[in-house]
Formats: structure tokens, C-alpha cells, sequence
């Protein structure tokens, strides 16, 4: 079945409609150091991601390694680094784990993206928007690398210890998958930004291997480079979370 009519058959998972307390406390029993980190990644402001969506994610790469599935975790997108905290306790140790970002601000939009995202890039660019909870947003921060290191030390998920590599740089330059890929979070809203991704990603990901996309309900351009990429591809299931997953076969 095609992506296009995979989405129009699927209700949200009747999991994630949970109300997100019930689920949350569901989990935190389960699982009480990953409950408790997302809590702190949330209270800290250090992450765009909601309660349930960090449990959407953890929960996959949970799910990855009870399976044993081999390949890297990779997310593109970390601003702050909350949703990457979250992915690298989640996943075995020794798993790599690669962070791709400028680490600084957001490239500009381009022709495939709509109104919307310009809109919001205008705003960006303009010096004026505002960060989660109304701090400084992260894209205006001097050294936006180094917090992220800390953030991820003060959490007790020291990068090093937890096999996580930060790439710093535009995509275009530095995102070059040669290595297998068991989860992907791919969260960085623009067209080109996620085109590049699953360019790179989407042929090294391994059978069974699962894509995320944040953006795919938020941003025009998002949801068109993802219906461009697999339009008539095959071997992917379409899952509705909190956010859109694509799970390969396998
Ligand atoms: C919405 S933020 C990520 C949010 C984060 N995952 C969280 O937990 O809140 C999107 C990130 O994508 C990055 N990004 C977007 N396009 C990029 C590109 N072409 N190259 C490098 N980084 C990019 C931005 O710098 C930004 O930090």
C-alpha cells in the first residue's frame, strides 16, 4: 500500500491517545530513570518535544533493542539537546550515537517550503523570536555546542560514556551515512534540511530500522520532502505516534 493511502487509513496509535499523564505514569513505572530524565529534559526547557513524544521516542528505542537490531541511533536536530538526552539513556551504551546540528542557527528556507516557514524563518532571522518558555531561543546562544555537552553531563548522560558523537555543521556538509542505521530522528522542519536527511539515512537504514519525523504535521516543507522521498517507494510502514514514524521492513 503507498505512503498516501497508508496515511489515510491510520488513526492515531491507541496508545498515544492516552491521556498524557495516565501515560506518562505508566512508563515512569516501567521505567523509572527514563520517566524521571524526561521529566527533567521537559522542567529544564530543553526540548521543543512533549511529554508524550519523548516517551514515543524512548519507547521505539526501547523497542530497537530488545530487538537487537544492529546500526547507529542518529538524530538531525538537537537545538538544545533535549530530545537527543533522552535517545542516548534510552539506547544501549555502547550503541554510537551521532548528533547532527549547526549547533547554531537554522539555515533559511527555500522554494519548496510554504508561507509558514518563511514566515517563522522571517521571525528567526529577525532577532525577535523567543525561546522554550520564553528564554533566549537557542539559535541567538554564543556557544550553543558546549551547553549541549553540559546538558547532556548535568542529565547523568555524559556523551562520551554513552557512545554520542556531535557533528557540527550544515547537513549539506557533514551528514554522510556510511555506517548502518537502526533509529533515526529526524527533526530539523525545513525541506532541503529534511530531503538531505533521508537522502543519506534512508538507504543505510537497517530491516526493521525506524524513521521519526517531528516536523511532518508542523512544517509545509517537511511533510512535502517526505511525500516526495517515498512516494512509490515500498517496503515501509507508515505509523502515526505523537509524531510520524516509518518503520522499514524486516
Ligand atoms: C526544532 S530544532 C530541534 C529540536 C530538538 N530535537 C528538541 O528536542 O527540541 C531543529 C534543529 O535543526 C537544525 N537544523 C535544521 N536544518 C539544518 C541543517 N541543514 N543543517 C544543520 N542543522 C540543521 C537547527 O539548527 C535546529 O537546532
Amino acid at each position: 500500500m503507498s505512503m498516501a493511502a497508508q496515511l489515510r487509513r491510520l488513526s492515531r496509535h491507541p496508545v498515544a491517545t492516552l491521556r498524557s499523564p495516565i501515560r506518562a505514569g505508566f512508563f515512569t513505572r516501567r521505567h523509572p530513570e527514563l520517566g524521571h530524565l524526561i521529566g527533567q529534559v521537559r522542567a529544564r526547557r530543553l526540548t521543543f518535544l512533549s511529554h508524550e513524544c519523548l516517551i514515543d521516542l524512548a519507547e521505539a528505542v526501547l523497542a530497537m533493542e530488545r530487538r537487537g537490531l544492529p546500526g547507529a541511533v542518529v538524530e538531525a536536530g538537537a537545538a538544545l539537546g533535549g530530545s537527543a538526552i533522552v535517545l542516548g539513556k534510552a539506547k544501549a551504551p555502547s550503541r554510537p550515537m551521532k548528533v547532527y546540528d549547526t549547533f547554531g542557527m537554522i539555515p533559511p528556507p527555500a522554494d519548496r517550503d510554504g508561507r509558514d516557514v518563511h514566515e517563522r524563518y522571517a521571525a528567526i532571522a529577525s532577532g525577535k523570536a523567543t525561546g522554550i518558555g520564553g528564554e533566549t531561543y537557542y539559535g541567538y546562544r554564543d556557544n550553543l555546542l558546549g551547553e549541549v555537552g553540559d546538558n547532556f553531563r548535568t542529565l547523568g548522560v555524559p556523551a562520551e560514556a554513552h557512545s554520542v558523537e556531535f557533528v557540527q555543521g550544515l547537513y549539506e556538509d557533514t551528514l554522510r551515512v556510511t555506517y548502518p542505521v537502526a533509529f533515526a530522528h529526524v527533526d530539523c522542519d525545513w525541506y532541503e534540511s529534511v530531503m538531505t536527511c533521508l537522502r543519506q539515512i534512508e538507504p543505510r537504514l537497517v530491516p526493521g530500522g525506524r524513521l521519526v519525523i517531528d516536523d511532518y504535521d508542523h512544517w509545509s516543507g517537511c511533510r512535502t520532502a517526505v511525500d516526495e522521498y517515498f512516494a512509490g517507494r515500498t517496503g515501509y510502514t507508515f505509523v502515526r505516534r505523537s509524531r510520524l514514524h516509518i518503520v522499514k521492513a524486516g
